[in-house]
């Protein structure tokens, strides 16, 4: 049984003590939030869950054996820090951090202390964006022209990170799982619409090897809520629609073909719609979160590197950094250094 404190439990912590509460190779043995307010809702929920408001006690009790940090963003380093340094497992939310001074700083000190450190890149976990994953491995793909995602809403509006540290994150970690790779540069306008000092709108173009582009467009300003990531290849077109619960993806057979002219036209070509099936696949209905949480349990209890470890995490607190880059520079070039 792996003994789990919580820290951070507000709209997305409490999650997590639903979640370490069901699985039964774990107990949520502590629930921290600086909010009063956030604990009440925990204890209404989680009565026999004790809760404290101060992360320093919940890292310091001598049961816990692992902490999951889901706090804002700026705060992720200060307490991972803290919990490696006093031997507990981390399971940090994204971002892992907000500089790559820091980041590099977890992933040496739980190399260190030989600890597990897990970012929680949900999508990773998500059974629909495996499928996607599984599709791109086939050979009827093809090859992968170019990726992108739209990750829009009104809001939440964070008060410590801009929305593409915030929503592109997903976006940057979902790409880098899909392609296998880390982009080379990166290129990124944005807008700060509501005057709060970030950006609240952002597209960012990312450049992977090959010349596959990958582009995201985020916002906390847009009417429609869309959470879509679209891979485009020679042969099929796959979308991810994670608001779908009925179609969370589907297949296009449909594409662009080149056929010659005519007989006798020597390198003339001319493009075809090629008419095809859209295809719905069955896709597993696990809850990406609990599938997380369980491979976090599994990776704690069997010393294993977890797909979305330190490492994977700072990858993608580098392509933000370059993002952040690009913004102040009106979309110039930044190159990624992994
Ligand atoms: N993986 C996902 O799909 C996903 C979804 C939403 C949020 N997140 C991430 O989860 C984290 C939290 O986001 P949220 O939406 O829950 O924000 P939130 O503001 O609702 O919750 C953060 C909570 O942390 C508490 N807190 C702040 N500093 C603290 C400290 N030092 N000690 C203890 N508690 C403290 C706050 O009181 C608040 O209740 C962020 O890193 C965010 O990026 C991830």
């Amino acid at each position: 049984m792996i003994h789990i404190a919580v820290v951070g439990c507000g709209y997305w912590g409490i999650n997590y003590v639903r979640v370490f509460s069901e699985l039964p190779d774990s107990k949520v043995v502590l629930a921290c939030d600086t909010s009063e307010e956030r604990l009440r809702a925990v204890r209404e929920r989680f009565p026999l869950i004790p809760t404290t408001s101060d992360w320093e006690e919940a890292v310091n009790n001598k049961w816990v054996d692992a902490v999951v940090i889901a706090t804002p963003a700026t705060t992720h380093f200060a307490i991972a820090q803290q919990c490696l340094l006093l031997g507990k497992h981390v399971l940090v939310e994204k971002p892992l951090t907000t500089t790559v001074e820091d980041g590099e700083a977890l992933v040496k000190t739980a190399q260190q202390q030989g600890r597990v450190l897990m970012v929680g890149h949900t999508f990773l976990y998500n059974p629909g964006i495996r499928k996607v994953k599984e599709l791109m491995a086939r050979e009827d793909f093809g090859k992968v022209y170019y990726l992108h995602a739209t990750r829009t809403n009104m809001g939440p509006v964070r008060r410590d990170v801009n929305a593409l540290w915030d929503l592109a994150s997903h976006d940057v970690a979902i790409f880098n799982y899909l392609l296998d790779d880390c982009p080379q540069w990166v290129s990124a306008v944005g807008a700060r619409v509501l005057n709060n000092g970030r950006e609240d709108v952002g597209f960012a173009t990312l450049h992977y090897a090959d010349g596959v582009i990958a582009n995201v467009h985020v916002s906390w300003v847009d009417p429609n809520k869309v959470r879509e990531v679209v891979v485009v290849g020679s042969q099929r077109r796959v979308v991810f629609d994670d608001l779908n619960n009925v179609e969370r993806v589907r297949i296009y057979e449909k594409g662009i073909a080149q056929s010659e002219l005519e007989a006798g036209s020597f390198g003339e070509y001319r493009l075809l719609v090629r008419d095809g099936d859209i295809i719905s696949p069955r896709v597993d209905t696990s809850e990406p979160l609990k599938n997380l949480g369980a491979h976090f349990l599994d990776c704690v209890a069997h010393g294993k590197p977890p797909l979305s470890d330190g490492g994977n995490g700072l990858d993608v607190v580098k392509v933000m950094t370059s993002i952040d880059q690009s913004l102040m520079q009106n979309g110039a070039p930044v190159k990624v250094v992994i």
